[in-house]
């Protein structure tokens, strides 16, 4: 698939999402930017005007259904149906499996699961109306393992992942076809804050591995769902990791655990 004409991308407002819009835009591309901060938004119309492309700034607040019953009106009858629905919006709550934090689970399903699952069902039927086009999700590394002291997010984001897979099943034939990219981590707004609020109590797993530069994951990105790729990967090593958790799913896990308690001492 050559990129469409109208790309929508939700989180357009920082980090991977932005980086994203701003990969898509090109002159004769019209980019929906999605987002709820109004100065990140003017932000992001302007760094998508400025690569030639004509941005159609949609706010909206993810949680609140009916603003998003709004944003898709408003995109239907503006810029017209995306041939790629980019969901990259999302939030990070940290916290343990046990105790859990009802209310940071819950917030982290309405955002990463619920408010994605509104926004396709908004659009995903004027898609495949249209001939078909692409939908991508942003979901992570944690959704395939759930990596200790984020268990709020990973729980969150596996739900994504799985709701990914009952996506692709009701979308086939309709010619809408589903991608879900897991990155590790990336160095993005949502990194850098988690780390100033957590502290000493940074989860292991972001003291252990290095955060990748969020343009040259976006370019990754952007570039296997072009070409159709349903499960995009960001490094090779993720690659393998999913491949040895699908072949050996306790000894992956358990080999990841002692690899990452060990490197955060
Ligand atoms: N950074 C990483 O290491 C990493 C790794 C794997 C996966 N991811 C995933 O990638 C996606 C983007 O993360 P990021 O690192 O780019 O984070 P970020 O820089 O914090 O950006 C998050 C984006 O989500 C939007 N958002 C959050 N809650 C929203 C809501 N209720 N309604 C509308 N928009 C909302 C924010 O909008 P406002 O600016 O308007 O608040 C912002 O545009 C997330 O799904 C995240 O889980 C990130």
């Amino acid at each position: 698939m050559g990129a469409p004409r109208t790309i929508a991308v939700s989180g357009a407002t920082s980090g991977i999402g932005r980086a994203l819009a701003a990969v898509f835009a090109a002159p004769g591309r019209q980019v929906v930017l999605l987002g709820r901060n109004p100065d990140r938004l003017a932000a992001a119309v302007a760094e998508v005007r400025a690569r030639g492309a004509e941005p159609f700034p949609v706010p909206c607040d993810v949680t609140d259904p009916g603003a998003l019953r709004d944003a898709a009106a408003a995109i239907l009858g503006g810029p017209g149906t995306p041939g790629l629905l980019v969901l990259a919006h999302g939030v990070l709550p940290a916290g343990p499996a046990l105790p859990l934090d009802v209310n940071a689970l819950r917030a982290a399903l309405e955002t990463n699961l619920v408010g994605v699952a509104r926004l396709v069902d908004a659009l995903a039927p004027a898609m495949a109306g249209a001939g078909g086009g692409r939908i991508l999700l942003v979901a992570s590394m944690a959704a395939l393992h759930p990596f200790r002291g984020i268990a709020p997010y990973a729980v969150s984001k596996a739900a994504l992942d799985g709701y990914s897979r009952a996506l692709a099943a009701d979308l086939r034939g309709t010619g809408v076809g589903v991608s879900v990219a897991y990155p590790s981590i990336v160095e993005t707004p949502m990194v850098e804050s988690l780390r100033r609020e957590a502290g000493e109590e940074l989860p292991p797993v972001y003291r252990v591995f290095p955060a990748h530069p969020v343009d040259r994951v976006a370019r990754k990105i952007a570039r296997a769902a072009l070409r159709g790729r349903t499960r995009i990967f960001v490094t090779w090593p993720d690659a393998v990791f999913d491949l040895l958790l699908r072949l050996f799913p306790r000894t992956a896990a358990r080999w990841v655990e002692t690899y990452v308690a060990r490197r955060a001492r």
